[in-house]
């Protein structure tokens, strides 16, 4: 057998030949989230303020939220005559592709499938940008089409709910659920930015105005108790539909989960804890048990009380904070009568999807007060029946 040729005879560098190699790279982004009414208006350039200078055309695919259209038939006209001042720089590479609203659209693949085929026939190019106007379940499911085909098309997300504007369309992750379970497939990808257009909360309906809100509150909770105060100062004209007292509400919530996603050292979740994730896995159970007819705002409700009543419990937190946050939620119109806590077992399963939704050791994030959050690893689940029984209980009493 012959020896291998030396380097030198082939004429190759040794550094050319490692049989080992780490190569080390990271990109530089900037998570940009603007505030803004009437974004389609003139004068408003808010739009294209994100737009990269660099693009001379700029060829978008716009994907709107059947259900906000229904509540808002004015939109395309605004998105039209927004297009027309702006041409010929700004063209649509065709009509508007519109999914349902809700969590139906990210159930299955079928909006997945008709944001794919618009960019498709539409020819999106990696050129293009994906304009997103909906609420956070329209934006996970057309995001994660966009954010896949052709390994990736620019996202401008528009949310239109206060949840989403608080909260999910903020974050930088995108999905469906599948096999029963929520947000099963799904990546993560940040948006090129997020315009937060507060007129369009205008037509939500109940459920959907307060749903924003138990975010807040929960992210008060860990991040910043003043605004749990001003939102207990303001739930009144919050609960009445006061869209200034919301903006504040929005843009503190906002604030507070960009920062989180941004300096918290973690925007990928490659670490076991989400703390982020109060009261979610109970949540996201319920919205589960109830065929998603419980929306994501009010479960998150109950599972707040859920953990910060367990937490109480087991002794490391005062009970006057959770009588106050109880409170605070039933004034916004929260923790009204609902049936699927009965079962307790059945939403102690949660837990185990959670755990295995996140991978590793389980890490359930709760507070001992106001801004203090524990990390609880190991959960005593007969004192957390305990802790579901009695939340259901408060349900089954009028506010
Ligand atoms: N990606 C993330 O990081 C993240 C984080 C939290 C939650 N989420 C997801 O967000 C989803 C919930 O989103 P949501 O609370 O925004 O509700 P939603 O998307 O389910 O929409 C609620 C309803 O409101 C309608 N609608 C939307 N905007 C409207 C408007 N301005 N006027 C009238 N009707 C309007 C929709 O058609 C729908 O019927 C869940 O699927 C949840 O899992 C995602
Ligand atoms: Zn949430």
């Amino acid at each position: 057998m012959s020896s291998p040729s030396s380097n030198q005879e082939i004429g190759l560098e040794d550094q050319l030949l490692q049989k080992s190699v780490d190569g080390t790279f990271s990109i530089p982004w900037t998570h940009r989230v603007r505030f803004t009414h009437d974004a389609f208006s003139e004068g408003n350039d808010v739009l294209m303020a994100v737009v990269p200078e660099d693009m001379e055309q700029v060829r978008l695919c716009t994907v709107i939220d059947e259900g906000l259209l229904e509540a808002r038939s004015d939109l395309i006209e605004s998105l039209n005559q927004w297009q027309q001042r702006h041409s010929p720089r700004v063209q649509f590479t065709g009509p508007p592709v519109i999914i349902p609203g809700g969590e139906s659209t990210k159930n299955g693949w079928s909006s997945f499938e008709t944001v794919a085929a618009a960019i498709n026939d539409q020819h999106v190019c990696r050129r293009s940008l994906v304009l997103i106007i909906g609420g956070g379940a329209v934006l996970d499911a057309a995001g994660f089409a966009a954010s896949t085909s052709h390994r990736g098309i620019d996202v401008i997300r528009m949310p239109s709910t206060t949840l989403s504007q608080g909260d999910a369309g903020i974050g930088i992750k995108n999905g469906i659920n599948a096999f029963g379970v929520k947000n099963f497939l799904g990546n993560f990808s940040p948006p090129l930015a997020v315009i937060n257009d507060l007129s369009l909360l205008e037509s939500l309906d109940e459920a959907h105005w307060r749903g924003g809100l138990s975010e807040a509150v929960k992210v008060a909770l860990l991040k910043h108790p003043p605004l749990l105060d001003y939102i207990e100062q303001s739930s009144g004209r919050l609960r009445s539909r006061d869209l200034s007292a919301m903006e504040t509400v929005m843009l503190a919530s906002a604030r507070l989960h960009m920062d989180h996603i941004v300096n918290g050292g973690d925007p990928f979740e490659n670490q076991h804890a989400r703390p982020l994730d109060l009261g979610h896995w109970a949540a996201h159970r319920i919205e589960a048990i109830s065929q998603w007819s419980v929306p994501h705002g009010d479960a998150v409700a109950m599972g707040l009380a859920i953990d910060l009543e367990y937490t109480v419990r087991i002794n490391r937190l005062d009970r006057t904070l959770v009588d106050r946050v109880v409170g605070c939620l039933r004034s916004l119109g929260f923790l009204g009568s609902c049936d699927y806590l009965n079962d307790g077992m059945a939403v102690l399963k949660g837990m185990e999807e959670f755990r295995e939704h996140l991978g590793g050791r389980l890490t359930i994030p709760t507070i001992t007060a106001a801004g203090t959050i524990l990390e609880l690893h190991e959960i005593d689940s007969s004192i957390m029946l305990e802790a579901i029984a009695s939340v259901n209980e408060l349900l089954s009493v009028e506010s």
